[in-house]
């Protein structure tokens, strides 16, 4: 309905995007980001009012092409992001970059760009964070760098853009079960037990929840934990 506010959720083809974009789609109009067409396309035509805004993020002319379509912006979820895990013994400078790349520059690009139609609206900035983004462990080092940017980032943001009625939220999930999960997982040669982790639908409905805040209210971080013998 033309009259509901519009969210763009990155990372939307799957894992906790996806998630995100169903806990939204009741109340939101919505843009689906992310690279794979066939599932952008799958998940639009399962939602009320929904559609694919499929962009490489590391793509600096498509990101500007596709960010200036939009005149006003009520909520930016950034759920896209990778996991090059590795010891520093053993991680070259691409596995750096290309952390930093997907986790850090291509947020802080496509926010910059998006931030006349977020301020237009009173907007909402919601970043999916990590738990490693609080506090690294032993061969997480690339990827914890760049989620511990990504919360420098999110606080200068907030800082800058909280005058101009922007609220920026972020999100720090524990291991949750989804394709970057099983991929670790695998990683780490250990056993996928998804019962274990959090489901995407649970940091969607963080997600929800800062976003549908009574205005007078900030949700600036959300931890969320598995809960074990539940
Ligand atoms: N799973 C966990 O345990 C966990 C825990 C804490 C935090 N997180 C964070 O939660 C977020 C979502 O993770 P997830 O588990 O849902 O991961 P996922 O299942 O691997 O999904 C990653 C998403 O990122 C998109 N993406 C990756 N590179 C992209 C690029 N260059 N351009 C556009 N889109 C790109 C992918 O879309 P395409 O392939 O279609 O491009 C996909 O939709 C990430 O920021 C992750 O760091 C995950």
């Amino acid at each position: 309905m033309a009259d509901q506010p519009l969210a763009l959720v990155t990372g939307a083809s799957r894992g906790i995007g996806a998630a995100t974009a169903r806990a939204l789609a009741p109340t939101h109009r919505l843009l689906l980001g992310g690279r794979d067409e066939q599932a952008l396309a799958g998940l639009a035509r399962e939602l009320p009012d929904a559609r694919p805004w499929p962009v490489d993020l590391t793509d600096p002319a498509a990101l500007a092409s596709a960010a200036a379509e939009c005149a006003e912006l009520h909520v930016l979820v950034h759920s896209a992001g990778v996991a090059r895990l590795g010891r520093v013994e053993d991680s070259p400078a691409e596995s750096w970059r290309h952390n930093l790349e997907v986790n850090v520059v291509a947020v802080a690009e496509l926010t910059r760009l998006l931030l006349p139609a977020l301020r237009a609206a009173h907007g909402h900035v919601v970043l999916i964070n990590s738990g490693q983004g609080l506090a690294a462990r032993e061969g997480w080092g690339p990827y914890a760098a760049s989620k511990f940017a990504v919360r420098a980032f999110a606080d200068a943001l907030r800082a800058e853009e909280e005058p101009h009625g922007v609220r920026v939220t972020s999100v720090y999930p524990g291991r949750t079960d989804t394709e970057m999960q099983q991929a670790v997982v695998a990683g780490e040669g250990g056993e996928y037990t998804p019962e274990k982790y959090l489901r995407p639908e649970s940091v969607a409905a963080a997600v929800h929840a800062a976003v549908s805040a009574s205005p007078d209210a900030h949700l600036t971080e959300v931890t969320i934990r598995p809960r074990p013998n539940r």
